[in-house]
Order: C-alpha cells, then structure tokens, then sequence
C-alpha cells in the first residue's frame, strides 16, 4: 500500500501539465498603448514594475510618462502612447517561442503563461507569453490568448496603425493571410508577422491549447518591465 501510494505520488509529479487548463489562440497588433500600462491596471493585478510603452517613434517612453501619456487610439485627447516592436513574438526554438498576449481581466496583467497548441499546424509546439492587455474573453471554459503577432489584423482599434504607419494591415480581424504579404508591413514589424506563418505554420487564430501559469521568464519581464 506504501508502495503503492509512493508510486502513484511520483507519477504525478512527473506529469508536465497536472494543472493545464483549456484556451485557444488568436492574433492582433494594433499599435495602441496595453491596457495594463495604465498604473491603476498595474496596481489591481498586483504587479510590480511598469509596463514599457513607445512614441510614435517606437522609442520607449520612461517608465512614468508610459504609465500618464495617453493611448494613440484615444477617439478624443489621443496621446502618443503606442505599442512598442519589441512585443512581437519571436521563436526560441523550433518548438518554442516567446511573445506577449492579451488576455481577459485586468488580474492577469504581467502574469505569464506557457501555453500549448493541442491541434492545428503547431499542435505540441509552445509558447511563453506574458500578458500586457486585456480583452478578449472566456467563452465555454476556453480562455482567449490574443498573441501580439504584427499584421494579425487591427481589431477593433484601427486608428492606432493607422496613425503610426499608415499601410495595409489586412482583414481587421485576422490580419494578412500568407507570408508574402508580410512585406507590406513596416521593417520594425516584419519579423513578427514571418514568426506567425513560417513558425507557426498559419493561421493561429482559433487554435485550441492547454495552459499553465508560470514564473516570468527573464526574457519577457526584462522587455516589459513588469512583473507579477
Ligand atoms: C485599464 O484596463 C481597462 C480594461 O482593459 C481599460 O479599459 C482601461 O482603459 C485601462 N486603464 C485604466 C486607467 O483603467
Ligand atoms: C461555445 O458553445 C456554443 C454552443 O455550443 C458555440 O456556439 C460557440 O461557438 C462556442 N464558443 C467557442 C469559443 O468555442
């Protein structure tokens, strides 16, 4: 019985992803200022820190001007708070990226969370993002993941792009829709839009994963500036 239940205890901690819970993917880049900069949405989810935010430019702000300077996207008083390139997704290995996300609830600004594709072309590959949005939503206990991949279209937020760059972002919701068309881009963002076709092998959107919570990893907190 000892034996036994000494066995079974050590089987389950072998397991990866005792914990997973069930999401799925999608994209968007919008150039606006992430709703967690805002240093009222930072102080609800507990985090540390600030969360970096561009000028038009693509400049980072400093820490206290990123958190007052208000979103580009504002429909009156826009500021030039913008969305920094440096948010892009961007592959580690051929198995795993990083990259930062929008997600619902302003509780998981700066959380991070490694999440796994369970079908489409990237079914076991993986991804580490941290969270510096909110939006999307929960719907049939599948959390949304909106990964920040340039040219994986606006949203509902066109202006900012459009007054950062100009360009063609393709369909508003979905963006461009091959790897070809990721020279319609901006250089500074061509990078991200090629990690969503050539790494991850498509579409992305409407992906089905499995999550966990992890801790930070330096490599998204150090860019961000945040932490939770
Ligand atoms: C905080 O986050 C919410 C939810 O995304 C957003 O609507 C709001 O503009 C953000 N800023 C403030 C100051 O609450
Ligand atoms: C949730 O379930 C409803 C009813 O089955 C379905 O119409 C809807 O597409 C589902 N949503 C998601 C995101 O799977």
């Amino acid at each position: 019985m000892h034996v036994l239940s000494f066995l079974l205890t050590s089987a389950a901690a072998l397991l990866p992803q005792v914990d997973a819970a069930k999401g799925r993917t999608s994209t968007s880049w919008d150039c606006c200022k992430p709703a967690c900069a805002w240093k009222t949405n930072l102080t609800k989810a507990k985090a540390s820190g600030s969360v970096m935010v561009c000028g038009k430019n693509d400049r980072a702000l400093s820490a206290s001007n990123g958190e007052k300077e208000n979103t580009a996207c504002a429909s009156s008083n826009a500021g030039n708070a913008f969305l920094c390139s440096a948010y892009q997704a961007r592959p580690v290995s051929d198995t795993l990226s990083y990259g930062f996300a929008v997600t619902d609830g302003v509780e998981n600004c700066c959380k991070c969370f490694e999440l796994q594709w369970t079908d489409g072309p990237s079914v076991g590959k993986k991804i580490q993002v941290q969270v510096i949005n909110e939006g999307g939503n929960v719907e049939n206990g599948s959390r949304q993941f909106i990964i920040l991949t340039p040219g994986g279209g606006v949203g509902p937020n066109p202006k900012g792009c459009n007054d950062q760059f100009g360009y063609d972002w393709g369909r508003q919701y979905g963006g461009v829709v091959k790897a070809e068309d990721c020279v319609t881009l901006p250089d500074s963002l061509q990078a991200g839009c090629y990690w969503r076709w050539n790494w991850a092998k498509g579409e992305v959107n409407g992906w089905n994963i499995e999550y966990n919570q992890i801790t930070c990893p330096e490599q998204l907190s150090g860019v961000s500036g945040c932490k939770a």
